[in-house]
């Protein structure tokens, strides 16, 4: 295979996103090699060792490119992308802000569904943490068969509305992953379509009243907030079938608003 990217996983479900080159690269966990030469008969689901290691080459999907992600800021996973997706009914063809891009752990999630009508903005004040989400972008779009149009505007959101307002006129959905949400609602809300929705990821409970409030001043109505428990299951040494050990931990709150 001749793609620009491989990703190679481990049976214990570490994942390496590996650029195929025809030279030789170092890749932390796995050492020097050149991947062109190793991987040019490995296809999909076939395996491979390289150093020490078997991997089984995999399809650059989300969960594979999130696994082997370049990691900087705190990345939201599938339980709460998930929801988002559903709940902001994302589609191919739509149009969707989001802020901040940091690691584009949401990102993937979102580029993933828009299809390549779709156009997908992120906006994000650090350089340090653009570099990383950008980098993370251009793999999944190097892997794709379909990826939307992709505008990045450096700066805070509630700065960049001009900006955005060159490239769209309004849009189908916002998401705000970024510590003060209510300048960003207010500066943002007026972009939404009609029945477009709005959600908020809020790691604090301080942080969702705000958000909630600054919605409700924005005129918008808040359609859900609350929590996803997630609460894995495996099987018993002894038989059956119970939640495996391990913390029941917490990710973030979440909000939905809708522009009625
Ligand atoms: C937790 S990270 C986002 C992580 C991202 N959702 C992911 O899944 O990888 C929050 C980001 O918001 C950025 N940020 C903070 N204030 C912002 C603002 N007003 N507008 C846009 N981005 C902002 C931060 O620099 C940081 O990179």
């Amino acid at each position: 295979m001749t793609d620009a990217w491989a990703v190679l996983g481990e049976s214990n479900g570490k994942t390496y996103v590996v650029a195929v080159l025809d030279e030789p690269q170092k890749v932390k966990g796995l050492g020097v090699f050149n991947a062109a030469e190793v991987l040019r008969e490995i296809d999909i689901g076939q395996h491979v060792v390289i150093g020490q290691k078997e991997l089984q080459r995999l399809a650059p999907r989300v969960p594979e490119l999130a696994r082997g992600m370049v990691r900087r800021a705190q990345t939201i996973g599938c339980k709460d992308a998930g929801f988002f997706l559903a709940r902001l009914g994302l589609g191919p063809g739509d149009t969707v802000l989001e802020a901040g891009i940091g690691s584009a752990g949401l990102s993937l999630y979102i580029a993933r569904v828009l299809g390549d009508k779709g156009v997908h903005i992120t906006v994000e004040p650090r350089q340090e943490h653009a570099e990383v989400g950008l980098e993370n972008l251009e793999r999944a779009k190097q892997c794709w068969p379909a990826f939307p149009t992709h505008h990045h505007l450096t700066g805070l959101i509630e700065d960049t509305v001009d900006d955005i307002e060159q490239l769209v006129k309004a849009v189908d959905a916002i998401v705000l992953d970024l510590p003060d949400h209510p300048p960003a609602i207010a500066a943002t809300a007026g972009l939404l379509k009609p029945g477009a929705r709005l959600a908020c990821y809020c790691p604090v409970t301080s942080q969702l009243e705000r958000a909630w409030e600054a919605c409700e001043t924005a005129g918008l109505t808040v359609e859900w907030a609350g929590e996803l428990m997630e609460r894995e299951w495996g099987r018993a040494s002894k038989g059956g079938m119970r939640p495996v050990n391990g913390p029941f931990g917490h990710t973030a709150f979440l909000l939905v608003a809708q522009r009625l």
